[in-house]
C-alpha cells in the first residue's frame, strides 16, 4: 500500500532530501545554464537543482519550453530532467513535472486549444468541460508531464481584473460544478501517464481589492464562506490531488501564510490531505513584497507552518534549501511538520505511478494525441457562443445572401482568439502563428457557393463595401490579459472599434457584431447592431464555431456566465448583489445583458417547476422537477437554471441565487421533465451579526425556486 511505501521512504531520507522534495524549480530558460534547444541540458544546472538541492518538482511556467517547440521535444526534455533526477539522486526519487495546460496542452505548438475557461463557463456543460480536461490531460501526459495547474476555480466578479478571463465566471455553483468536472476529466484520463489536477488559486484570488491583480482583498467571513470558497470545495471534493495557493492577501493576511485557509479550512474543516503548492515565488514574497517576515527563513517558516507543502520557488533552489534548513535550526519549523508535507508529496508521486513509470515514449508525442481533438474543440467552441441579439431574425444568415462583408481587426488573427497561457504567458509570442481557423476563414469556408465573402481592411472600405452587401459581420475584441501589468481598468471596447461599428450601423445595412474577448466589454455606441454574438476566446476552432452559428449549422445554446455591464463605472459586476435601500431588484446592477442571457434559433417554454414536497427540513435535499418544451421548429440545447430567492431572511440574500442547473437536448416540439436536486449546502448561509463568523446553516423559512417564469414555494422547518 502507498502509505507503507511513503513511510518506508520517508524513514530513509535525510533532512536535506526532505527539504528538497518541498521545492519546485523552473529549469527551462529560467536557470542561466539550463537552456534546452532540443539537445541536452547543461549538466551543471541539473546537478545544482536536482542533486545538490534535491528539488522534488520542476515546472515550466508561462510558456517556458524547448526552444524548438515540438511535442516530441517536450517529451524528450521532460524525460531528460526525470532521468537525471532518478539516476543521480541517492534514493532515486522521481521528480513531478508541472505545467499550465489550462485550455488544452497549449504550451506545445500544434496543440488543440479549447475555449478559454470564461467561454467554457458559458457552455454550462459539465460533461463537455470534463471531456476537454481529459483531452488536455492525454496531450499533457504524452509529453511526459504529470501535473496540470488547472482548473482555475476562482470566482471572478471584478471585470477590471486581468485574470477574469481565466475563470468560469461569476457564479459559485456554475464555476464549482465545471471545475469539479475538469478535475475528474484531467485525473481520470487514460493517457501515457496519470495527471494530477490543481484547484487554483485557493482561496479568493478573484477578489482583488481595487481590480488589479494580487491586490489585497478585504472580505467578510460571510462572503468568504458563502460565496468565495464553495467552488474550491466542490472541485476538491471531486478528488483534486493538489491546490495552488492564492498569491494575494485576504483580510490582511497573505494566503500563502494563512493558517486559516491552508490548515483550518482545507485540512480540518474539509478533511483534505492533498498537496498545497504556492504560486510563483510567493514564499519569498512574504519577505520582499508583503514584509511580514524579516528574512527568508522566517518567510518559509510562516508559509510552512500555515500548511504549505511545496514552494514554487522557482529560481533559487539553493536559497530554499538554505532557508528551510536555517528555519529548522532556529527552531521555527519542526522536522515533524516537514515530514507531513513530504509524505503528501511522495504519496502524490506514488499515486501517479511515477516510481513505476517515470518516462514516456517520446516518439508517441505527436499529432495522434496533441492536436487530435479538433471535433471536441469545435463542439466546445460551438457551445460557448452566446447569441445576445438577433433583431428581426438577422441570423442565421439567409442562404440567398449574395455578399457578406467581414470587417474589424479581430476577424483574421488566430492569435487573438486563443487567449492566454498558450505557447506564451500572456498570449502567443511575437513571430509565432498558431494553427487554427480565424473567423474570416471560418465564414469563407461555410458560406454557400452563391455567397461572396469580402474582407474589408479599413473602416472606409467596410462602409463602402457594405453599400451593396446583404450583411456585414464586424469582429471586434480585446487581447487576453494576464497577471500584473496586463490589468486594464476599463472593460470597454476601444474607441476606434466603436467608431467602426457606429459607421457600419449608419449604413442602414444589417450588422452582426462578433466579440472576441475574455470579459464582457461595455459597447457604448457599438451596442444595438441587429446581431450580437459573444464568442469569448474560442480557441483554435473558434472561426468554424462562429460560422456554425452565423449560418445556422449550430443552434446557439451558450448562456452568459458573466453579467454584461452597460457602463464601466459599474464594477464589481455580478448578479448576486444584496438588496439596498436605494436599489432595484438586482441592486445597482445596470446590466446590458444579464447573467444567464442567451438566445436560440428556436423558442423554449418553461412549463412548470414543482417541488416534491412543499415542506422540508434544514438537513434535507430539496427535490425539484422542471418541465421544459421546445415550442419552436428547430432542435436545440437548453440550459435549465434554477434560482432560489427568499421572501424574507435573517441575513441579506440576493434577489436570485443559482442553486441547480442542467442542460437538455430538445427536439423541435419536444417536452421533457428534468429532476434537479438542491442539497442543503447550496442553501446554507453564514448566520450572525456584522462581527459574526458563524458556521454555515440553512435558515428556516420560505424559499422560492424559479425556473424560467415558473416558481415553486418550499417552507423549510
Ligand atoms: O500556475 C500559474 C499561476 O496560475 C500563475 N502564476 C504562475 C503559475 C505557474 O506558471
Amino acid at each position: 500500500p502507498v502509505d507503507v511505501r511513503v513511510k518506508d521512504l520517508l524513514k530513509r531520507m535525510t533532512l536535506a532530501e526532505k527539504i528538497g522534495q518541498m521545492d519546485q524549480i523552473s529549469v527551462v530558460r529560467m536557470q542561466g545554464d539550463c537552456e534546452w534547444s532540443g539537445g541536452e541540458f547543461t549538466p551543471a544546472c541539473l546537478k545544482k537543482v536536482l542533486v545538490d538541492n534535491a528539488a522534488g518538482s520542476v515546472l515550466s511556467g508561462g510558456g517556458a519550453g524547448p526552444s524548438v517547440n515540438t511535442p516530441e521535444n517536450w517529451a524528450k526534455m521532460v524525460n531528460t530532467v526525470q532521468k537525471y533526477a532518478i539516476d543521480n539522486s541517492r534514493l532515486h526519487i522521481p521528480i513531478i513535472y508541472g505545467v499550465d495546460a489550462v485550455h488544452g496542452h497549449n504550451n506545445v505548438l500544434g496543440a488543440t486549444i479549447f475555449p478559454q475557461e470564461i467561454g467554457m463557463g458559458s457552455t454550462w456543460d459539465p460533461d463537455l468541460v470534463g471531456d476537454a480536461g481529459a483531452s488536455t490531460a492525454k496531450a499533457v501526459a504524452a509529453t511526459g508531464i504529470d501535473w496540470n495547474f488547472a482548473p482555475v476555480t476562482d470566482i471572478a466578479r471584478d471585470q477590471r481584473w486581468g485574470r477574469y478571463y481565466e475563470t468560469f465566471g461569476e457564479d459559485p455553483l456554475l464555476a464549482g460544478t465545471l471545475a469539479a468536472s475538469a478535475v475528474e476529466g484531467i485525473q481520470d484520463a487514460k493517457g501515457a501517464k496519470q495527471v494530477a489536477a490543481t484547484v487554483k488559486h485557493f482561496g479568493g484570488y478573484g477578489e482583488p481589492g481595487n481590480g488589479h491583480d494580487r491586490v489585497p482583498g478585504d472580505v467578510s467571513i460571510r462572503y468568504l464562506q458563502d460565496t468565495l470558497l464553495p467552488s474550491y470545495k466542490q472541485a476538491i471534493d471531486a478528488g483534486a490531488q493538489s491546490v495552488m495557493v492564492n498569491s494575494g492577501a485576504i483580510n490582511g493576511i497573505p494566503a500563502t501564510a494563512s493558517h486559516y485557509l491552508l490548515t483550518d479550512v482545507l485540512r480540518k474543516k474539509w478533511g483534505w490531505d492533498g498537496v498545497e503548492v504556492s504560486d510563483w515565488a510567493d514564499v519569498v514574497a512574504l519577505q520582499n513584497s508583503y514584509h511580514i517576515a524579516a528574512d527568508y527563513p522566517e518567510a518559509i517558516a510562516k508559509a510552512v507552518n500555515a500548511g504549505l507543502d511545496m514552494a514554487m520557488e522557482p529560481y533559487d533552489a539553493q536559497g530554499w534549501s538554505d532557508g528551510l534548513r536555517t528555519a529548522v535550526q532556529r527552531g521555527l519549523v519542526t522536522e515533524k511538520r516537514i515530514d507531513q508535507s513530504v509524505a503528501r508529496i511522495l504519496k502524490m508521486k506514488f499515486d501517479l505511478g511515477l516510481f513505476e513509470h517515470p518516462y514516456v515514449d517520446a516518439s508517441k508525442a505527436d499529432s495522434r494525441v496533441i492536436g487530435a481533438d479538433t471535433a471536441l474543440a469545435r463542439q466546445a467552441a460551438d457551445e460557448s457562443q452566446v447569441l445576445l441579439r438577433n433583431d428581426g431574425d438577422v441570423l442565421p444568415i439567409s442562404s440567398s445572401a449574395k455578399k457578406i462583408v467581414v470587417a474589424g481587426s479581430y476577424a483574421d488573427d488566430i492569435n487573438d482568439q486563443v487567449g492566454g497561457w498558450t505557447v506564451g504567458w500572456q498570449g502567443v509570442p511575437d513571430g509565432v502563428t498558431l494553427p487554427g481557423t480565424t473567423v474570416l476563414q471560418g465564414i469563407k469556408k461555410a458560406a454557400p457557393s452563391g455567397t461572396r465573402v469580402v474582407q474589408a481592411t479599413t473602416a472606409d472600405d467596410a462602409v463602402a463595401q457594405a453599400a451593396d452587401a446583404d450583411l456585414t459581420v464586424v469582429v471586434v475584441g480585446e487581447k487576453a490579459a494576464a497577471e500584473g501589468s496586463a490589468d486594464s481598468p476599463r472593460p470597454e471596447l476601444s474607441a476606434d472599434q466603436v467608431a467602426l461599428v457606429k459607421a457600419l450601423k449608419a449604413t442602414g445595412k444589417p450588422v452582426v457584431t462578433v466579440v472576441l474577448a475574455g470579459r464582457p466589454l461595455v459597447l457604448g455606441d457599438a451596442d444595438g447592431t441587429q446581431g450580437l454574438l459573444m464568442s469569448w476566446l474560442p480557441g483554435t476552432e473558434g472561426g468554424n464555431a462562429v460560422a456554425d452559428i452565423l449560418f445556422g449549422k449550430v443552434n446557439p445554446s451558450g448562456r452568459l456566465n458573466a453579467t454584461w455591464p452597460k457602463d464601466i463605472g459599474n464594477e464589481p459586476m455580478y448578479y448576486q448583489q444584496l438588496p439596498g435601500t436605494n436599489a432595484g431588484p438586482e441592486s445597482f446592477v445596470d446590466a446590458a445583458y444579464p447573467f444567464g442571457a442567451g438566445l436560440s434559433y428556436t423558442t423554449y417554454a418553461f412549463d412548470s417547476v414543482k417541488a416534491r414536497s412543499a415542506t422540508s427540513r434544514t438537513r434535507d435535499t430539496v427535490h425539484l422537477t422542471v418541465k421544459v418544451s421546445n415550442s419552436g421548429n428547430r432542435d436545440g440545447d437548453l440550459v435549465v437554471p434554477v434560482y432560489v430567492s427568499r421572501p424574507s431572511s435573517d441575513v441579506l440574500s440576493p434577489s436570485r441565487r443559482l442553486v441547480a442547473f442542467t442542460k437538455v437536448h430538445l427536439k423541435a416540439g419536444q417536452s421533457r421533465t428534468v429532476s434537479l436536486d438542491v442539497p442543503p449546502s447550496r442553501l446554507a448561509v453564514t448566520p450572525g451579526d456584522i462581527d459574526g463568523a458563524g458556521k454555515q446553516q440553512v435558515e428556516r423559512g420560505d424559499y422560492v425556486f424559479t425556473a424560467g417564469d415558473k416558481t415553486a414555494a418550499v417552507t423549510i422547518r
